[in-house]
């Protein structure tokens, strides 16, 4: 197989990201051509193929759940009820939502990928702060079929490829031993966040931030120990969702 994976930056930013894992260097090129579609404005576009030795597969993804509440503080509230039921204390589940309100990098703003908070005291773990740990080399066997699936139980198609990109990913942290995840993303016009875990699945929550606000990113709870298994298998591992 391949890791075919595309980066859009403009005026030095990263501006849009893509991956997937394919059979053929027929379906490569396919693939290509629908990826360098994604992003709408950018100064350079890099595209990375790369063989993959080793697949591993998830049968089933992570159950989804969808709640919307009436302002952030509710959605915060029921997100620290949910990692709760996943074992995150109440302090460390709020020093994380209080990590992503006001940008988690130290140097201000978003990162460039998720922190790693150690699940017993909040401390980061994250070799570098400003960069975070990124969870690459995932994606479902076949999309197609799932992306049908969510369109039959009524997901919205403005939702749909936001949706099975974050579901492959949160699936894949989960086997690769995160305890449970919190997430919303950086983009002003997308207010629908989330938090995972192996027990609570995938629990979409809006709003988790104000619509218009520029700010967002992931903590990832984890244990302290074997840290560096954990960040191996985020970053090099190559995992295939198999289903809903
Ligand atoms: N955010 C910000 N910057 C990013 C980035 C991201 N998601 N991905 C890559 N970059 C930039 C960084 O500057 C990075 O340098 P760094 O490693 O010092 O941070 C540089 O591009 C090179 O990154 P690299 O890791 O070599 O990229 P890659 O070829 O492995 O591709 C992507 C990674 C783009 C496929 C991955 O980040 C991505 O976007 N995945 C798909 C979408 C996704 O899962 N999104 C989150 C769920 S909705
Ligand atoms: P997005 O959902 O794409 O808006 O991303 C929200 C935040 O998640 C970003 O600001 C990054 O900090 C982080 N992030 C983006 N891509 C990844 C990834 N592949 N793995 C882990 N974290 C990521």
């Amino acid at each position: 197989m391949y890791s075919l994976r595309m980066r859009a930056e403009k005026e030095g930013m990263h501006v849009s990201g893509a991956e997937r894992l394919v059979e053929t260097i027929q379906e490569v090129q396919k693939l290509t051509r629908e990826l360098i579609k994604r992003p709408k404005a950018f100064d350079k576009i890099v595209i990375t193929l790369e063989k993959v030795e080793k697949i591993e597969t998830v049968p089933k993804a992570l159950t989804i759940y969808s709640y919307d509440f009436k302002c952030v503080e509710d959605a915060h509230n029921f997100a620290v009820e949910k990692l709760k039921e996943e074992g995150i204390k109440e302090e460390v589940a709020r020093l994380a939502l209080e990590l992503l309100k006001n940008g988690p990098n130290p140097k201000g703003g978003n990162m460039r990928g998720a922190v790693l908070m150690d699940v017993e005291t909040g401390e980061r773990l994250e070799p570098d702060k400003e960069r975070g740990i990124r969870t690459v080399r995932v994606d479902w066997k076949n999309r197609r079929s799932i992306e049908q699936r969510l369109k039959e139980r009524g997901i919205k198609r403005y939702y749909i490829n936001r949706l099975l990109d974050a579901l492959a990913l949160a699936t894949k942290n989960v086997y690769c031993g995160v305890i449970s995840e919190l997430c919303w993303s950086d983009d002003p016009d997308y207010t629908t966040g989330y938090v995972a875990g192996k027990n609570i699945g995938y629990i979409r929550i809006k709003p988790m931030k104000e619509y218009g606000v520029p700010l967002g990113g992931r903590v990832y709870f984890v244990r302290k120990d074997n840290l560096h298994q954990l960040i191996e298998c985020l970053e090099k591992r190559s995992v295939l969702v198999e289903g809903l």
